[in-house]
């Protein structure tokens, strides 16, 4: 059972929190690079962390991401103009770059004041088509060498949305592999599940299950009989909530829970392939919301905590209860009568409470992953000391650089598979 203390130590994301001190020690995926098409175009709200900062693309292709509101008299920068030299307040005109410097006081022509004028700004960079933005202070890490950051541009695609929750209810539903033949079956995903896991899955119903620790975060693994042989799956998790998800036949997966505030979530999807282009196919069944993203319609949002964004909003969400189909939930295979992956995760996730309440849960055998990512994050949020060690583990970013694995071996024998696969 997780104390009330822990509870709040996971989930408190805001400036000075332990969490949100991990959060702020290395790069974030913040938006995607086609939220700010244009140079000079229409700025973007986006919170992160509990800070509430408008996004813009200048003059020279280059994004800022600075706080939202105007240092003079705290007008709304989202109101203002972008230019090419930066962003415009609508009020008085204060005009700032993207590093936050004050470029021009309007009823200050001397220039003095001006000079002394700066707003929060964060260090942002562009890879993979993401606007990646570091909230910490000094200088950055350099960007985690996820396995498809660097792939050519029709192997991978990413993709955001809203989830309505806090970001550790995402994290736990991820690593939580019991939950998957009970929430995700249902006649309509069947195709999807048999090009994710191979048939093995579905003939030997009680795996044994092995978790692993990393230096960033855990493995976990599954081990099947495959007739004669052994079917390995094995899923990476990597501090503080990036994960990378075996296929096989589909492209992998990875997702990634970035907090918005206490009580909201972007959720991230990558999906990448390493030898070819992702197959018509799978985007056909993304298009279709079936997998991940979920059907989502990008708009503005007032967020429950108060704040306005934008970003891509699930069609299928708590106010219309993701409608879920009862005569469908009746019928043998329909358990859940939801319709997409991530919508069955979300409803169950946003359902537990914007901040689930873990000091009331019952636990059994099956969580063993979900507690072994709450150690995780708690050990590494412990002492200022525990995140210095975090901050260094994650410097050149080849904690990272690591792959899930899906496969058949002969041998039924974790340090042997481990070896086999080249992880020890
Ligand atoms: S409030 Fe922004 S220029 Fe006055
Ligand atoms: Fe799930």
């Amino acid at each position: 059972m997780l104390s009330k203390e822990n509870n709040l130590l996971l989930c408190s994301v805001g400036p000075g929190t332990p969490a949100g001190q991990l959060f702020r020690s290395m790069w974030l995926p913040a938006m995607l690079s086609s939220q700010l098409p244009d140079r000079v175009g229409t700025p973007v709200r986006l919170k992160l962390l509990g800070e509430e900062l408008v996004a813009f693309r200048d003059g020279e292709g280059k994004v800022g991401i600075v706080q939202s509101q105007c240092a003079h008299r705290l007008a709304p920068l989202f109101l203002g103009r972008v230019e090419p030299q930066g962003i415009r307040c609508p009020y008085h005109g204060w005009l700032y770059d993207s590093t936050g410097q004050c470029l021009e006081i309007p009823s200050e022509p001397s220039g003095t004041v001006c000079r002394n004028m700066k707003i929060k700004a964060y260090q942002t960079t562009e890879k993979a088509d993401i606007v990646w933005v570091y909230m910490g202070e000094g200088a950055p890490p350099a960007l985690p060498q996820f396995p498809w950051i660097d792939l050519p541009k029709d192997q991978r695609m990413a993709s955001v949305w809203l989830q309505e929750s806090n970001w550790f209810q995402g994290v736990e539903g991820e690593v939580d592999s019991s939950h998957v033949s009970i929430l995700h079956k249902s006649k309509s995903q069947k195709d999807v599940a048999t090009m994710v896991h191979q048939k093995y899955t579905f003939l030997d119903p009680t795996p044994k299950l092995f978790t692993h620790d990393t230096p960033v975060g855990f493995l976990s693994i599954a081990r099947r009989r495959a007739d004669e042989r052994f079917y390995w799956r094995l899923t990476q998790w990597m501090l503080p909530m990036f994960s990378l998800v075996p296929s096989a036949v589909w492209p992998i997966g990875g997702r990634a829970w970035i907090p918005i505030d206490d009580e909201n979530t972007y959720t991230w999807d990558f999906s990448y392939s390493l030898d070819q282009p992702i197959p018509p196919a799978f985007l056909h069944t993304v298009l279709d919301g079936m997998l991940f993203p979920p059907a989502a319609d990008y708009g503005r949002i007032r967020l429950n905590t108060g704040s306005v964004i934008e970003t891509w909003i699930p069609r299928r969400r708590a106010d219309n209860d993701y409608l879920i189909d009862r005569r469908q939930q009746a019928e043998d295979w329909e358990v859940t009568g939801i319709y997409g992956i991530n919508d069955q995760d979300r409803s169950v996730q946003e359902g537990m409470g914007r901040i689930s309440d873990r000091p009331r849960e019952r636990l059994v055998a099956a969580d063993l992953t979900v507690v072994t990512a709450r150690r995780k994050v708690l050990e590494a949020i412990k002492s200022p000391e525990s995140i210095a060690q975090f901050r260094r583990l994650i410097e050149d970013g080849s904690v990272y650089a690591c792959n899930p694995v899906d496969t058949v071996l002969d041998t039924d024998d974790l340090q042997v598979f481990l070896q086999q696969v080249g992880i020890q």
